[in-house]
This record gives C-alpha cells, structure tokens and sequence, in this order.
C-alpha cells in the first residue's frame, strides 16, 4: 500500500476578544499545548496554530487519514477545553460554534469546520491553505472556479500538457443536502449555472480529470442548517495542491489581486468584499470585517511538513505582499460604497438568505398587523 499523508484543517469559533474579533493568545496556547502533546505521543507529525479573526485553525499532518476519530477527538476536546478557557474569562461567544454536547468519532456537523485532504506524496507536493473569516464556503467558488477551470486565469490550462482533460468539481446543494459532480471544460457553463448561487451551492472537491488526483477540498457547511437557526456564518477552510501538472503556486494566488463580493459580514447578513490579508491582519473590525481571508503555504514532506532543524514546520503568509494592495485597496472602495445603502438590497442579503437571521423574529411582531390590500 503506497503511504499516505493527510492535511487537516479543523477549525471552530470557541469564543473571542472584545466581540467577534480576534482569538486572544491564551486560547492559541491551549491549540498549542495539545497539539504539540499529540506530536509528542505520535498521534500528529505536524501542526501550525493559528486563528482567522474569531476563529481558532488548527491545522495538522498526520498518518491517520481524513474523518479519523482519534484526530477529531483531539480537536473537539482541544476547543471544548478553549471554549472553557474562554468561558472563564468572560471572553465574548465562548463556545459558540460547538453545537452539540457529546461527541461521537467525527466533529462534521457538530459546528466544527473541517477541510481534510489524504494524499499519495509526489516528488515534491506544495500545499495552500485559506482560511476565512466572516464568510461562508461560497467565498471559494469564484477563485476555485478560476484557479481550476479558467483558462484567462490559470495559463497552465492551455500551456501545461499535464492539465489537459481538465477539471472535476463536487458541488454540494447545502439546502437539499446532495452532491453532484461536474466536468470541466465541457460542462464549464452547467458548473457556473450552479456556482454562481453562492449561497446554496458550493464546491466541495476538485480532482484533476485524468487521474482523479484530488487537488482542492473545501469545508462545506451550513451551521444555520445544523443548528435551525443563525449561529455565525461557517467561515470556511479550503485546501489547495500546486505545481507539477496542477495549477503553479501563482495560478492558485492570483485570483485574489482583485476583491470580490462574498456573503457574510455583520451579522452574516450582509454582501461585503473579501480582504486577502497576513496573519497579522486577520482580524475583524469595521462592520466586523470586511471578511478576510489568509493563505499559508507549506511542503508536506514524509508525512509531515517541511521543517527546520527542531521541526518546527515552515510557513509561508502568502497574501503578506504587496501585490494584494490592490485588492486590499479595492476591498476599502467597495465596502465603503456598499455601507452608504445601509440596510437596503443589494447591500443586505436578499431575503431567503435572510431566513436563518434574527431579522424574521423582528418582521414576525408584524404579522398579524398586516391587512388585506
Ligand atoms: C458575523 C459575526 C458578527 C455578529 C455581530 C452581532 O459572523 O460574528 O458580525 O453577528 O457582532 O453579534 P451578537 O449578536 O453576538 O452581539
Ligand atoms: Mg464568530
Ligand atoms: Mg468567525
């Protein structure tokens, strides 16, 4: 049996500083003192702590594969002992995306946000992952749909011999809870149909065609599905596999030196731009975002990630560059232009998307007012 590496990308929103902000470092350190204990007991090979805005990312290497138990469980009691931490210092939304009580072997549908990716190590395999805050997965169908299917973004698809047959891409309808899969270029327009609804389709793999080789997992929730009603937008993870036959580095990158409009924002009921940003700027302020999103880069190399000489693994803060000032600069133009509507459409979700907010509660108080015309 050929050996295989599994990336995992577990995150969940256990609770912040000064509202909806930032995850404060005595959380991080609960991340980091667990994860280094399951290093240490051979459980992980690698792991880098971080957090996007309110939410604590744990990002692990392993041997186990995806939806192993025993990796589920250290992240599942890694936030429920954050949550606690959190909880004790009165910090804001302590526990808030851990919506279930027990755990029974997996945390997919418990709150938890997760983009696991198994594979069979290449010569040399260059991994991204995103992570974004105050945003839902819909976010990544836009640069997944270019990074993978538009040949006016990612050159290598009509230069690169090892990209020629394309594409396959999972979409999940996250209302009807149901998948279906999609080839690109042939059934390019059929894909857009669908992905352009953001809100309720959402790319949750790509394989290159050839060879069904994966080479990009998304987390696709709906924690307002789960939990019946708004908890928080899911604030998605994506995992994304570069080079050699699959789109460069840059080609995976480039969509991002322009903004685009995301869904989530304040309250999760709003269209705001999406911010690439550094880990030193992934944190929510006006209007509680704009939404940000990070990049990191890394090698996996024998199960593990690419490290220095202690192990320490090495990390690259790929939108920490100034050729996403642009796009830094664009996200400021449009969240201003967008703020000046206020609470009217198209700045404000439309109203289907609006069901799963506070917002029917205050229409609810008008319904028996409300007369025949
Ligand atoms: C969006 C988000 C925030 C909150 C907002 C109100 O995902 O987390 O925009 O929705 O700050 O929060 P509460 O209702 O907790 O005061
Ligand atoms: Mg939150
Ligand atoms: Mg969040």
């Amino acid at each position: 049996m050929p050996r295989k590496t599994t990336i995992s990308l577990i995150k969940c929103d256990v609770g912040s500083l000064a509202g909806h902000h930032v995850v404060p470092e005595p959380l991080l350190s609960i991340g980091e003192k667990n994860l280094k204990k399951a290093r240490e007991d051979g459980l992980i090979n690698s792991y880098y702590v971080f957090h996007v805005g309110d939410d604590l990312q744990l990002l692990t290497v392993h041997e186990k594969g995806g939806s192993n138990p025993e990796i589920h469980k250290l992240a599942w009691n890694t936030f429920q002992e954050a949550a606690k931490k959190a909880a004790e210092l009165k910090l804001y939304g302590a526990g808030q995306d851990l919506l279930k009580n027990a755990f029974s072997g997996n945390v997919r549908g418990m709150g938890p946000g997760v983009a696991e990716m198994e594979i069979e190590e290449r010569g040399s395999d260059p991994i991204v992952v995103f992570a974004a805050d105050k945003t839902s997965a819909g976010c990544f169908n836009l640069p997944l749909f270019k990074i993978f299917a538009d040949p006016m973004s990612t050159a290598g698809l009509i230069i690169d011999p090892g990209m020629a047959g394309g594409f396959k891409f999972e979409v999940m309808d996250v209302k009807e809870n149901k998948k279906v899969v999609v080839k690109c270029p042939e059934e390019m327009y059929e894909l857009i149909a669908l992905i352009g609804t953001v809100g309720r389709y959402m790319i949750s793999r790509v394989w290159r065609a050839r060879d069904d080789l994966i080479c990009a997992v998304g987390s696709v929730t709906r924690l307002s599905l789960i939990a019946g009603k708004y908890v928080g937008k899911d604030d998605p993870v994506m995992i994304a596999r570069a080079q050699h036959g699959l789109p460069a580095l840059g080609e995976i990158l480039v969509p991002f030196m322009h903004s685009y409009l995301v869904q989530g924002w304040m309250r999760g009921s709003h269209w705001g731009p999406i911010m690439p940003v550094g880990l030193k700027d992934a944190k929510c302020t006006a209007f509680d975002g704009p939404p940000r999103i990070v990049a990191l880069g890394f090698q996996v190399a024998n199960g593990k990630i690419a490290g220095d000489d202690e192990g320490k693994p090495m990390i690259a803060d790929m939108f920490d560059d100034p050729a996403f000032d642009l796009a830094r600069r664009e996200t400021l133009d449009y969240a201003s232009m967008l703020r000046r509507m206020g609470e009217f459409e198209p700045a404000r979700l439309g109203v289907e998307e609006m069901e799963y907010t506070s917002l029917s509660k205050v229409l609810g108080k008008l319904k028996d007012r409300f007369k025949p015309a």
